[in-house]
């Protein structure tokens, strides 16, 4: 019957149940089709890119789309529907050959690596049933982890990111780990650095820096690009790391032009950005950093701008600010400047973290995506899980309430007077995950949580134009215990006036949803699929993560 009454209380679809199954499962009257997988080409140079047995082949393995997709963004260009779209990381067991070890054991295999992540900009386009990847459309473009890039803001040409291969400091090469995705107010594309340190080294074992220790930049990289690549060999190049780490913007329109990282709004695990319009005119950026016991930021334009004026310097010159989530259910944005950590700006942006440590910012149970509300001020951010809450360098708040939290919740907060530049918030908890068949106690959830609709650590998070929350999760999809009744991971949509949420999508198992966008008439939901298991979605071969299009047969509108 709780099925039957979400339906009933304003969702446009049946919600549907739990699947432990290698497929996808949609609502009734509902379609999807893969419309692009790891290797699928974007040139018809690569047109035999992939193959079940062996995957990429390192030579065309910059004209494929990459592995493990994550957050995307549609923007619509001269007519054109063009998908800017991250790949996060790459699974080297499926991209190398098995004698490898899941290491590589060559430099071309390391660029194979290295060519499978970064971006993807694609057009799209609607051929009937679903849509399909234009290839050699002029728009197509990939940015990997070698692409030259520029740097703006307080950091770029300092000390802190000069190399002996970059002696200026001002021309990093390549993006890392693009995690999260945002869209700027003027149409380009934001892709966020997230878990950047681990593709460093030292080839020579020296002892961590201080902020090394805080960055988690170690000894051995996941990819042994130290051992290929000098520049990823932190004991030669100690500086490589902090040019990665930021916020990167490309526009999807020009597919020459060069990306810029702009550190203006700080460099630690960027889950994404949230970039709104504040009502005084300052363009705000909201920012999660995921890691146990970690950060909310805001960014906050210096000048303020109206929609047709210049856009140069609104993300290079700002402030950046850490959020602190009083007991009593306000907040406040704590600044990050000189005065008020001791640090000097480039080095309060580099190292973020310490600088937000310094000045009481709240503990997070790993901030992932934040998502502003279409229609009125109000945004909302993901905490995933925190196996280390509790613990005695992270007491509970009230805002992260629950010792060793494997479920999660959905933090929002209405910043004063209406105005996302306003220092002062207050705020409250939307959900919080559970398993009432499970628990009866703070661990079952928070009320608009039941048998029908629980899941675990939400992550991914949009709002669709009618102001309907979607939820995306990558947790713990066992079906056991205390994720028993919970299946694959999914995705739901939620109601923000009325609290309930829905179950739309599950995800083929072993894998987690992430990223959405619509198409321009907004009758297609595009979801990523980020690491399936078994043979998704071709049914034989390799699991090859992939971008699918979700569409209703009666070809209305889904958000
Ligand atoms: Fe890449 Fe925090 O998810
Ligand atoms: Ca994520
Ligand atoms: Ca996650
Ligand atoms: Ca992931």
């Amino acid at each position: 019957t709780s099925v039957q009454a979400q339906a009933a209380s304003g969702f446009k679809f049946k919600p549907i149940d739990i699947a432990t199954d290698y497929l996808i499962q949609v609502p009734e009257g509902f379609k999807w089709k893969a419309v692009a997988r790891w290797g699928d080409p974007l040139f018809s140079d690569a047109a035999d890119s992939y193959s079940p047995e062996g995957g990429v082949s390192v030579d065309v393995s910059d004209k494929v789309f990459g592995e493990n997709t994550d957050g995307m963004e549609l923007f619509e260009i001269d007519g054109r529907q063009i998908i800017a779209v991250n790949s996060e990381y790459v699974n080297p067991k499926i991209n190398l050959p098995e004698a490898s070890d899941s290491k590589p054991q060559s430099a071309a295999e390391a660029q194979l690596l290295k060519n499978l992540q970064g971006v993807t900009v694609m057009e799209v386009a609607d051929k009937g049933d679903g849509y399909e990847v234009v290839v050699d459309s002029p728009y197509n473009r990939r940015i990997t982890n070698d692409t030259p890039m520029t740097m703006d803001g307080p950091v770029a040409g300092t000390d802190l990111v000069r190399t002996d291969a970059d002696p200026e400091g001002r021309s990093p090469l390549g993006t890392l780990n693009n995690c999260g995705s945002g869209r700027t107010l003027w149409g380009t594309y934001l892709t966020c650095e997230e878990n950047f340190n681990g593709y460093f080294g030292m080839v020579t074992e020296r002892e961590q820096t201080q902020g090394e220790k805080r960055y988690g930049i170690k000894g051995e990289s996941n990819y042994l690009y130290e051992k290929y690549d000098e520049r990823f060999d932190v004991s030669t190049n100690p500086n490589e790391p902090n040019r990665f780490g930021w916020i990167v913007e490309i526009d999807p329109s020009d597919p020459k032009s060069v990306p810029v990282k702009h550190t203006a709004l700080g460099r630690f695990k960027h889950e994404n950005a949230a970039m709104v319009h504040a009502s005084d005119g300052h363009v705000v950026v909201y920012l999660g950093d995921d890691e146990r016991g970690e950060f909310i930021y805001r960014y906050v334009s210096n000048a303020s701008w109206a929609e047709g004026q210049p856009t140069d310097g609104l993300l290079a010159d700002g402030t950046l600010y850490v959020a602190k989530f009083n007991d009593d259910m306000s907040g406040e944005w704590l600044a990050l400047t000189p005065e008020t950590t001791g640090m000097s700006l480039p080095e309060l942006l580099t190292f973020a973290r310490m600088a937000g440590s310094k000045v009481g910012g709240t503990t997070m149970d790993r901030p992932e995506w934040i998502a502003t509300h279409p229609h009125r001020a109000e945004a909302y951010c993901a905490l995933t899980n925190n196996s280390k809450r509790g613990d005695e360098k992270m007491p509970v708040n009230a805002a992260n309430p629950r010792p060793t939290n494997e479920y999660g919740q959905i933090v929002r907060w209405r910043p004063d007077g209406d105005n996302h530049s306003a220092d002062t918030f207050t705020w409250d908890l939307y959900v919080m995950a559970g398993n009432p068949t499970v628990h009866e106690d703070a661990y079952a959830g928070s009320v608009n949580i039941n048998a029908g609709n629980m899941f675990n650590s939400p992550d991914g998070m949009m709002f669709d134009s009618e102001g309907m929350l979607w939820i995306q999760t990558d947790g713990d999809d066992s079906n056991e215990g205390d994720f028993a009744g919970q299946g694959n991971n999914q995705m739901l949509v939620g109601n923000p006036d009325t609290g309930q949420i829905a179950r739309f999508l599950t995800g083929p198992k072993g894998s987690e949803v992430t990223g959405l966008c619509w198409s321009s008439d907004r009758k297609v939901a595009f979801v990523g699929i980020q690491h399936p298991g078994g043979s998704w979605p071709d049914g034989h071969g390799k699991p090859r993560s992939s971008v699918i299009a979700v569409w209703r047969e009666d070809g209305a509108t889904v958000g």
